[in-house]
């Protein structure tokens, strides 16, 4: 591999993104960096990156799509190192109608104007449509977002659904077993029939994965719409005692509850 090649690693040189090469975890790119060092959304990263204000390694680089070893480089924002911030956990319940990203060109409100007085920068960890409210994790932890959404972590999300037709228990058990969606077949899932009330069925999933509009398909694909979905847990972390669009911060030990055993000692940094 070549000077710019991602696999000579001890060089403390960025490397230029090589098409079809995958990079390593720790590398990010550098919009990116910015973003998650709590500067502002990958957007403005991107304009600051091309009006020339940031420099990998003493070296001003207008690329933002430059790979930067998190470990390794150097990056400077005006001439000023970026510094770790404070690692910041808030759990919000999203009201329905808000989106889960920084700004909608329609104008449309988004969690960003439920926490207006939050320093930190923090994204959102995974994303709850439009029409979904619940629990949301919010926080500037790259590892704790990662986590939680790679679905190999088996991180548990639960949601309550009502669904637009009575449910048979057959069609539950086809949840539970897995649906075919167009992405792939969904991973056995836990459900449990709350109650019947008239035409409608309330019941509870449990998944660990997070794929786009993931129940809603699911739904869609017995042949019935989801009236209203609410996510209720993300692991040990339950809604209740949040009163909707207010936010509270997680504890340390809510946060290493998140990561598991393996990362108990984890905390804020
Ligand atoms: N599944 C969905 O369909 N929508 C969400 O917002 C979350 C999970």
């Amino acid at each position: 591999m070549g000077k710019q090649g991602l696999g000579k690693q001890r060089q403390n040189k960025p490397r230029q993104s090589k098409p079809g090469v995958k990079p390593e975890a720790k590398l990010k790119t550098l919009d990116r960096t910015l973003s998650r060092a709590g500067l502002g959304s990958r957007t403005e990263a991107r304009s600051w990156i091309g009006a020339g204000r940031v420099a990998v390694n003493g070296k001003k680089i207008q690329t933002p799509d430059f790979w930067v070893d998190q470990e390794r480089d150097r990056v400077t924002f005006d001439g000023r190192p970026l510094v770790a911030r404070r690692k910041t956990y808030l759990l919000l319940y999203k009201p329905k109608g808000y989106l889960t990203t920084y700004k909608d060109p329609e104008g449309r409100p988004t969690v960003y104007d439920l926490i207006p007085d939050v320093e930190e920068w923090v994204f959102p960890v995974g994303r709850l449509d439009q029409d979904t409210s619940g629990l949301l994790i919010m926080t500037n932890d790259t590892a704790l977002g990662d986590f939680i959404t790679n679905p190999e972590s088996k991180v548990a999300k639960t949601y309550l659904v009502k669904s637009s037709t009575l449910l048979t228990d057959d069609q539950l058990d086809h949840l539970r077993r897995g649906i075919e969606l167009s992405d792939g077949s969904t991973s056995p899932a836990l459900v449990e029939r709350v109650r019947d009330s008239g035409r409608y069925t309330h019941f509870e999933i449990t998944i660990t994965e997070g794929r786009n509009r993931q129940v809603r398909r699911m739904v869609e694909a017995l042949g019935a719409k989801v009236l209203k979905l609410v996510r209720v847990s993300i692991g040990s972390i339950a809604i209740a005692g949040l009163e909707i669009g207010k936010r509270r911060e997680l504890t340390p030990e809510e946060v290493s509850g998140l990561f598991g055993r393996a990362q108990a000692s984890r905390g804020r940094g």
